[in-house]
């Protein structure tokens, strides 16, 4: 696709998504939440919009429970999809996972308690799946071999650079309750990031939707696909989960930068819209009659669009 601006267009574009938490015989989350549902609506919504995608990320804690009817459930609903948009799929432990159902169903492998570390390459582009779950707990870990292994794998830069996919973000939360079950010893991973070809870090775990950076390198956190925490819940609790906030995330990679992008994934309806046949008549403008009709205020495109949008 075309760009009007003086970014060329990004080279590529990952879907981030997290903590679908699916439960066994379609049970629903805490009585009520469908799980399914905003997972189906944002499939369907990613092959509409005609969007090729590298890559759909799910950083963790895909089953509630670990169950391997819930993984089997995941699968049948993305993997159609993931065919329809000609994409991969990256599968990310989290605490609310096990390694036994997850591999057997989600990689097709022997049942496994080994960490869950895997890399794709998608037209250049690196991503690595970093396990950092541990058995039987909800914090998160990364073993020495892990550390290691990674340390390895990043001595060789990838052509386009990597993302790395992980569970546990090695960011603080305001959330105290949230950092009894951070990742540990966060310095170590920091220690191996830096300096490599690692352009961006994408996470899960806490239930809203966070940037920062880390170890250099810039780091968003996707919201959850089930229930979020309020961030300004009243002092009366310490934490507090409410049904709203479900998104995804678009990360774009640019040559030089790493855009992120929250994607609400309520369904929600449309307030204005242009056709897109209009593109053809932007791309046939001059520079000077682009700048003339978009940006000049008084343009006659422009008070038309103030006039629609005041209302009158
Ligand atoms: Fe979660
Ligand atoms: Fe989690």
């Amino acid at each position: 696709m075309s760009s009007f601006g003086q970014h060329p267009s990004a080279e590529h574009v990952v879907v981030h998504i997290s903590d679908t938490h699916l439960l066994a015989g379609n049970a629903k989350l805490y009585g009520s939440i469908d799980s399914d549902a905003p997972l189906r609506l944002l499939m369907e919504r990613l092959v509409a919009s005609g969007i090729t995608i590298d890559a759909l990320v799910f950083t963790g804690d895909l089953a509630d429970r670990g169950e391997e009817d819930a993984y089997r459930r995941l699968r049948s609903l993305v993997e159609p999809w993931a065919t329809k948009l000609n994409t991969q799929i990256v599968w990310v432990m989290g605490n609310h996972d096990e390694r036994e159902a997850f591999s057997s169903v989600l990689t097709g492998n022997e049942p496994s308690s080994a960490p869950q570390d895997a890399v794709s390459v998608v037209n250049g582009l690196r991503i690595i799946a970093l396990d950092t779950s541990v058995p039987g707990y909800h914090h998160g870990e990364l073993t020495l071999a892990q550390l290691e292994w990674l340390a390895r794998e990043l001595e060789t830069p990838a052509e386009k650079g990597t993302l790395l996919a992980l569970h546990h973000p090695p960011i603080p939360t305001p959330i105290e309750l949230m950092g009894l079950i951070e990742l540990e010893d966060q310095a170590a991973l920091a220690a191996v990031v830096r300096g490599s070809d690692v352009r961006g870090i994408l996470a899960g775990h806490l239930h809203y939707s966070t940037y920062s950076t880390f170890a250099g390198v810039p780091i968003s956190v996707a919201a959850a696909a089930c229930y979020n925490i309020d961030l300004i819940a009243p002092a009366t609790t310490i934490l507090s989960a409410k049904t709203t906030g479900l998104a995804a995330s678009l990360v774009h990679v640019y040559p030089e930068q790493v855009v992120f992008s929250e994607v609400p994934l309520d369904d929600v309806s449309e307030i204005m819209s242009y056709d897109a046949s209009y593109r053809s008549v932007v791309e046939a403008m001059s520079a000077e009659e682009r700048k003339a009709m978009f940006s000049k205020k008084d343009s006659e495109f422009n008070s038309h669009a103030d006039q629609v949008q005041s209302g009158s």
